[in-house]
């Protein structure tokens, strides 16, 4: 049994989208998680995950271990909340002997969502090979609950867009609004190769705007109003437009300090390599800054964020 989760980029309004503004994100197919069960021999749950080099049964793992923890809420939901509908009928306190492999080609704290890609396809996998079935909209709320254990005060947009698989227009605790693309366009994303948890800068955020609140949440309403902006542009296709929203985006986030020197260059190196715009992706302070091209540009930007100290560089359409 296999299952796959996308990584994921914000467009436009990340932090300013954990205090209720909009956001925009778009799936990365690129780059995915994918989780394989199967049945074993060896007593237990076995979890594999060769990236880290983790190989080890459930119960040696703290509960609290990112992996684990979303095996044991799986096992807590299908089994607390089996109904007649024969959701989750299984003979009681009877596990079976399976491993779970994990793989992901997403990079570690990078702001491409690679803990929500890990916790989806790990439950879709859960949820098949254990036949309890889920709706995208079970599973987000799952994944949801796992944001919320490792990374705070989570909006929840990261485990939204990865879950749906589409773009996503995103206000924290609104139902889920997927948005149209007018016309398709061209995004290069470079990876400063910093590791940087999204939980710090959002923890820091937090202390800023709560030394001075009223200053902070006028930064996150000019915020909101560029992801408005932007949705409007992109579903009207006119997506030229989105590039000056993308650098007035960049300078609010320089201004709550989550972009970093690395950024910096990145973000205007594709400038100067003719970006229509460009910005920080994501939690900041390392991970992924992303560029709006023409297509035909899409590799010299590259070659340029390689040359300014990209560790790695993605082109991807959004359509
Ligand atoms: C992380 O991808 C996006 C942030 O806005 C955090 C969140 O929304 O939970 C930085």
């Amino acid at each position: 049994m296999k299952a796959s989760a996308p990584g994921k980029i914000i467009l436009f309004g990340e932090h300013a989208v954990v205090y209720g503004r909009p956001a925009l994100a778009v799936p990365v197919t690129q780059v995915h998680a994918e989780v394989e069960i199967a049945g074993s021999d060896s007593t237990g749950i076995w979890i594999h995950t060769p990236d880290i080099n983790l190989h080890a049964e459930l119960n040696s793992l703290p509960s609290d271990h990112p992996i684990a923890a979303v095996v044991h809420n799986f096992l807590f939901l299908s089994r607390t909340f089996a109904s007649p509908s024969g959701r989750g009928a299984r003979g009681e306190g009877r596990l079976p002997h399976f491993n779970i492999r994990i793989t992901s080609t997403i990079p570690v704290a990078s702001g491409l969502g690679s803990g929500a890609a890990v916790t989806v396809a790990l439950v879709r996998a859960l949820s098949s090979y254990l036949n309890y079935p889920m709706s995208d909209e079970e599973i987000n709320a799952f994944a949801y609950d796992i944001e919320k254990l490792h990374h705070g005060t989570p909006s929840g947009i990261d485990n939204t867009v990865v879950t749906y698989a589409k773009p996503v227009y995103f206000v924290k605790n609104q139902p889920i609004e997927l948005f149209k693309v007018g016309a398709p366009f061209t995004i290069v994303i470079g990876d400063t190769g910093i590791p940087a948890p999204t939980k710090e800068s959002v923890a820091d955020v937090r202390k800023h705007w709560e030394a001075d609140k009223e200053m902070w949440e006028s930064v996150f309403d000019e915020v909101g109003k560029i992801s408005s902006e932007a949705r409007d542009s992109i579903e009207r296709g006119k997506t030229r437009e989105l590039g000056e929203l993308m650098n007035q985006n960049h300078a609010l986030l320089q201004e709550m300090t989550v972009s970093s020197p690395e950024l910096d260059r990145l973000v205007e190196a594709a400038r100067k390599a003719g970006a229509i715009g460009s910005k920080l992706s994501g939690g900041g302070r390392g991970g992924n800054m992303i560029a709006l091209v023409e297509a035909e540009n899409a590799g010299e930007v590259s070659s340029a964020l390689v040359s300014a100290g990209a560790k790695r560089t993605l082109i991807t359409t959004v359509s």
